[in-house]
């Protein structure tokens, strides 16, 4: 690989992707292509720490797989492999497990909102979640990791492992920073302002998917809960309008005052037609793309092979070292 500084990320194969996960993550990981070296990853080992019916989940993973394809991001220009293809992340885990703490894991907020949501299967995966993604990270020793807000906690402990292994065996691994944009970092529920847009929301309105067409996408925008003072402005407390705005903003490249101009004086169903409209429009191009892709399986065969072949080309060296300042006895 070329002299570049590293970018790592990933996203969970529970599903089609959100607009959130698009806006907030996977969007900006395209530009960042030519700039950097750059690994995208499916957790699909992050997925089952949620139970998953097993014929579902290989083939949300081929699905996700094809969707960032869709979404731009070239397997000739990056790293795009699936995570249980490459044993290197399992093989760190263990390792960084045993330099986290039991209380930074219980402070965790995902993972406290998710063993509330399912409190029949609290497994010592889902704890210990963070540490696998701490070691996708580490086992690449990236500098930038392009997320969403809500993985900024899991991010923070991940350099707090690094330090911690650093501290312990000598200076080795590299702190991975955050990369988060401005706008878009945290797209909001479109019935619930409050809450995170989620795949795993209850109320399909609430969330746009990638892949839904054009008339979904407007009727969704129709229905979304914002209130009742009919003024497009950002401010405190319009948190459904605030939302509307970011997503058109992230769509549209416009910037706030100049998205309160075009709406001055216009009604609340104008700007979310318009807002259905461009994000209908941005989306249009992903959906054609997934469907040429999802029909060559031999291609993405091909593509994630290889890609499995240079993470572990890369990872293999760096958790190798790992495993000999962590006083394992060298194979060779
Ligand atoms: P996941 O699959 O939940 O989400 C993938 C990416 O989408 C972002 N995101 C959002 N951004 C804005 N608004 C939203 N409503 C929204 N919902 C999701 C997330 O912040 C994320 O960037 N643990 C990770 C996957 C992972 C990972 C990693 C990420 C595994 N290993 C290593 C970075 C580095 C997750 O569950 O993301």
């Amino acid at each position: 690989m070329e002299d570049k500084k590293l970018i790592f990320s990933a996203i969970q194969p529970t599903g089609t992707f959100t607009l959130g996960n698009y806006i907030g993550a996977v969007r900006n990981w395209i530009p960042l292509q030519d700039e950097y070296n750059c690994i995208y990853c499916i957790a699909d080992m992050h997925a089952i720490t949620v139970r998953q019916e097993p014929a579902k989940l290989r083939q949300n993973t081929l699905a996700a797989y094809a969707l960032l394809m869709a979404c731009g991001i070239d397997p000739k220009k990056s790293i795009l492999f699936i995570q249980s293809h490459v044993n290197t992340h399992a093989l760190l885990n263990w390792v960084l497990c045993c330099n986290t703490q039991f209380g930074e894991l219980s402070r965790m907020t995902q993972f406290k909102d998710k063993s509330q949501k399912h409190p029949d299967d609290v497994n010592a995966g889902l704890f210990t979640y963070p540490s696998l993604m701490a070691a996708d990270i580490l086992a690449y020793n990236a500098d930038f990791v392009p997320v969403g807000v809500d993985q900024k906690q899991h991010l923070e402990l991940a350099r707090n492992i690094a330090q911690r292994f650093n501290q312990r065996y000598g200076d080795f691994f590299t702190l991975p920073e955050p990369y988060i944009m401005e706008v878009g970092a945290k797209i909001m529920s479109l019935q619930d302002p409050t809450k995170k847009m989620s795949k795993s929301d209850e109320n399909p309105n609430s969330c746009i998917l990638i892949l839904d067409d054009k008339d979904t996408i407007i009727r969704k925008f129709k229905r979304a809960v914002t209130d009742s003072e009919a003024e497009i402005v950002y401010r405190e407390g319009k948190d459904g309008i605030n939302n509307l705005m970011s997503i058109y903003s992230a769509v549209t490249g416009k910037d706030y005052p100049e998205i309160e101009k075009e709406f001055a004086g216009k009604g609340y169903g104008d700007f979310k037609l318009a807002v259905g409209e461009a994000v209908a429009d941005n989306l249009a191009p992903i959906r054609t793309e997934f469907d040429k892709l999802i029909s060559d399986k031999a291609y993405l065969k091909q593509c994630y092979t290889e890609g499995a072949q240079q993470a572990y080309r890369y990872s293999s060296r760096i958790v190798s070292k790992v495993y000999h300042k962590a006083g394992f006895v060298d194979i060779k």
